[in-house]
This record gives structure tokens, C-alpha cells and sequence, in this order.
């Protein structure tokens, strides 16, 4: 999600060390023009991209497409027979990032969907498997999101989940009164999953302001 964290180390790497493209900055600008302005933060876009850098995947899922802008993170980074395959259940976002994305002049690696998470997931062929997985859609899903993917993760996929502190409430160990403890509950238990608590995933939560947890599959 897009960070208000507006420290000066923040502005510093966004200021010099990040650069969006053309493409990056128009729907940054729809989104906010939209009031829909949920995106990741460049510093977390780079972020992104270098983890794709680093894991060269060839299949990359995405829950949560949104406009396309953190998609457009992902495919700055990925290999020349990469495939990217990312799934939004508004129809309006939906629509408004294939109308983006279409833009985009690797268009040819991105495939967007018109679905929920879990029916997309639950429909991903057996043959074909999941190197790159970026949860960044409904919160209380996202453990729901690594089950279903799990068979389908190759050895060393990478699994990134953004707005893993949940607004700070996974900070506390007991429930929090005015937050769904069900999605509280499973936040923390996929923090734990992919930081290696069940040996499944060798990983961190990286301190984003948000909070962003990588998990490599073992
Ligand atoms: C934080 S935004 C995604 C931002 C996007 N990844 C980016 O950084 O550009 C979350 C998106 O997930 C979508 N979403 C929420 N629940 C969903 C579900 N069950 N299935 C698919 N998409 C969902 C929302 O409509 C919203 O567009």
C-alpha cells in the first residue's frame, strides 16, 4: 500500500534511488485523481523488482491488480519469457488496468484477470507452476491465498505479501478490539509460515511502513 511514511530516509531513497516510469507515474496520477490511491510505494515498487531480479521467475501471480502499477514494477524486472498473471475482482480496476497495461511495452508478459483471488487460484492448472506469488489484495485472505498456491510453488518461489504489519494491529499479541481477529489471527500466522516456522519457507518481514513479508519455498 502506498506508504505515508514520509521520513527523511524514505524521501532519500525515493528522491535517488527510485525512478518511475512514464507509464508508473499516469496511473499513480489516475489513482489519485480516483481517490483510489492504495498502491505500493515506489520505495516498495523497487523493492519488487529486485526480488524478481534476484529469484528470475517465469510464472508470477499476482492477487490484487488494482490499476497495474505495482504489475508494472514486476515487469520492469522480469525475463524475456516471463509470464505475468494477476487477478482483481472490481470490475472498474479491473478495466482500468487492462486499459493500462495494455500501454506497457512488454504488454505481452501480462495477462489480467477479472476474478476473485481464491476462484482464480482454485482454477491454476496443475502443470504449471507458480515461481513468483505478490498477495496484495484482501488482508484476511492472504493465508487462504498461500494454501491454494502452495502445491502449485516451485522450490525456491518467491512469495512476497505487502501490508503485513496490518496497520500495526499484528504488533499486538492479543486481538484487537476494533479489527477482525480472524484476519488478525491469520496475518500473524503467515508472517510466522513464511518466516520459516514450519519449514516451509525460509524468509523475513521486511520493515516497510507498511510491513512487506518475503518467504523463499524450500
Ligand atoms: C492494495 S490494492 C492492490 C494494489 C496493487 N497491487 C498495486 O500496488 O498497484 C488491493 C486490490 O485488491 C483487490 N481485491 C480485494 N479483494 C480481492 C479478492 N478477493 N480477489 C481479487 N482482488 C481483490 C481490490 O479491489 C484492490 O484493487
Amino acid at each position: 500500500m502506498k506508504s505515508t511514511d514520509k521520513s527523511e530516509r524514505v524521501q532519500y531513497i525515493n528522491d535517488n534511488l527510485v525512478s518511475q516510469s512514464k507509464l508508473m507515474k499516469e496511473i499513480a496520477e489516475k489513482l489519485d485523481k480516483d481517490e483510489k490511491a492504495i498502491q505500493v510505494a515506489p520505495n516498495e515498487g523497487q523493492i519488487l523488482s529486485t526480488l524478481v531480479q534476484l529469484a528470475k521467475p517465469k510464472f508470477l501471480v499476482e492477487i490484487g491488480t488494482l490499476y497495474g502499477y505495482s504489475a508494472c514494477w514486476l515487469l520492469r524486472a522480469m525475463g524475456s519469457d516471463s509470464e505475468l498473471h494477476t487477478v482483481e475482482h472490481n470490475k472498474d480496476n479491473y478495466k482500468n488496468s487492462e486499459h493500462f497495461l495494455k500501454q506497457h511495452n512488454e504488454a505481452h508478459k501480462v495477462t489480467c484477470y477479472n476474478s476473485s483471488g481464491l476462484d482464480f487460484l482454485n482454477s491454476w492448472p496443475k502443470d504449471k507452476p507458480i515461481d513468483f506469488l505478490f498477495l496484495d489484495a484482501d488482508k484476511g485472505g492472504y493465508l487462504n491465498y498461500l494454501n491454494l498456491a502452495l502445491p502449485h510453488l516451485s522450490s525456491g518461489a518467491v512469495v512476497v505479501a505487502d501490508n503485513s504489519f496490518l496497520f500495526g494491529h499484528v504488533l499486538s499479541d492479543q486481538p484487537p478490539e476494533n479489527y477482525s481477529k480472524n484476519t488478525w489471527m491469520k496475518m500473524r500466522e503467515l508472517n510466522k509460515t513464511l518466516s520459516g516456522s514450519t519449514g516451509q519457507f525460509f524468509g523475513m518481514m521486511i520493515p516497510t511502513h507498511q510491513g512487506m513479508t518475503v518467504g523463499v519455498k524450500v
